[in-house]
């Protein structure tokens, strides 16, 4: 199949300000979303898209982030010996076959487009995804599958895009639309964090994207873009006028930015609502402490 997708890019060398002290020693994608690392939800839509081949762009300081797609033979030993089946199950299911998962060092935190040409030679001549762990999405259909399946039909680059309030636009990669299919648009236009009021559109960029290796090429020419930093968003934006072109994704799904304190904690009650075994105790707690906060006002 011309535009099949096989391999995805996990850049995770930024620095995790936003969670400092906690990032001092716990890289942010080991972080924990109700019982899993963030970045075992981002595996696992990778897998559910059909990825085989999982690259992961790191830095000083993510030793646990490698660690833990090691096997864990003692702990899976002492599972089985005390017959703890399930938890052995779920525990194996997170292993990763060796050659299926290679690391990449970005020595320098410049700029997401610069980790992701850190990556450049364990790409090849076909499309691959790129997957921001950050960015969490709960979809029917997971997020990466849906985006596979319509870059079946258009190639070029494709980035998944939701409309997002108009204070919140500037802090995005936002799109300026040359025609607009419903779930898919035509781009003519990226800007990276727009200054407010110039923003071309409230369609945003998030972490997931499939894109053709071309943008390698912009991406070694080393230009910096806004903040200073070597943006994706720019060398993604140079082929715009190519005959591939750039589309838009509007996927199906609710995103959540674990990025941010806020946005990791809306996940983490939505992830345990959405678990049966939490949701009965999670709801009672939020209607005690909720309704605790109003009678102390
Ligand atoms: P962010 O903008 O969220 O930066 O990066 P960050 O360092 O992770 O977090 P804060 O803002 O300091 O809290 C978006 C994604 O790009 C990766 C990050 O790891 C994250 O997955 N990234 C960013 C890199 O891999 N290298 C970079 O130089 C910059």
């Amino acid at each position: 199949m011309k535009n099949k997708v096989t391999k995805a890019i996990f850049p995770v060398a930024g620095m995790g300000t936003r969670f400092l002290p906690a990032t001092k020693s716990v890289p942010k994608e080991i972080m924990t979303l109700v019982d899993r690392p963030l970045v075992q939800y981002a595996i696992d839509e990778a897998r559910a898209a059909g990825i085989e081949e999982f690259i992961f762009v790191t830095s000083r300081g993510k030793g646990a982030l490698e660690d833990y797609f090691d096997e864990a033979p003692q702990l899976e030993q002492s599972l089985k010996d005390k017959g703890k089946t399930e938890l052995l199950e779920l525990l194996q299911s997170t292993n990763m076959e060796s050659g299926q998962v290679a690391y990449m060092r970005q020595h320098k935190a410049l700029g997401l487009g610069h980790a992701i040409w850190c990556a450049r030679h364990l790409i090849g001549d076909n499309p691959f995804a790129v997957m921001l762990p950050d960015d969490v999405i709960a979809a029917e259909k997971p997020c990466l599958k849906q985006m596979v399946e319509s870059y079946e039909q258009t190639g070029g680059h494709m980035v998944a895009a939701m409309e997002v309030p108009k204070d919140k636009v500037s802090a995005y990669g936002v799109l300026d639309l040359k025609e607009d299919m419903g779930s898919m648009v035509k781009v003519k236009g990226m800007v990276e964090k727009p200054k407010a009021g110039t923003e071309p559109s409230n369609l945003a960029v998030i972490g997931r994207y499939i894109l053709a290796p071309t943008v390698f090429d912009h991406l070694s020419k080393k230009q910096t873009g806004a903040g200073g930093e070597i943006q994706l968003t720019d060398a993604i934006a140079a082929d715009i006028d190519t005959d591939a072109g750039v589309y838009g994704y509007r996927f199906r799904g609710q995103r959540y930015d674990c990025g941010s304190k806020a946005g990791f904690l809306q996940a983490t009650i939505a992830f345990g609502l959405a678990r049966d075994e939490l949701s009965g105790e999670l709801e009672e707690f939020m209607h005690d402490i909720l309704a605790s906060r109003k009678a102390a006002e």
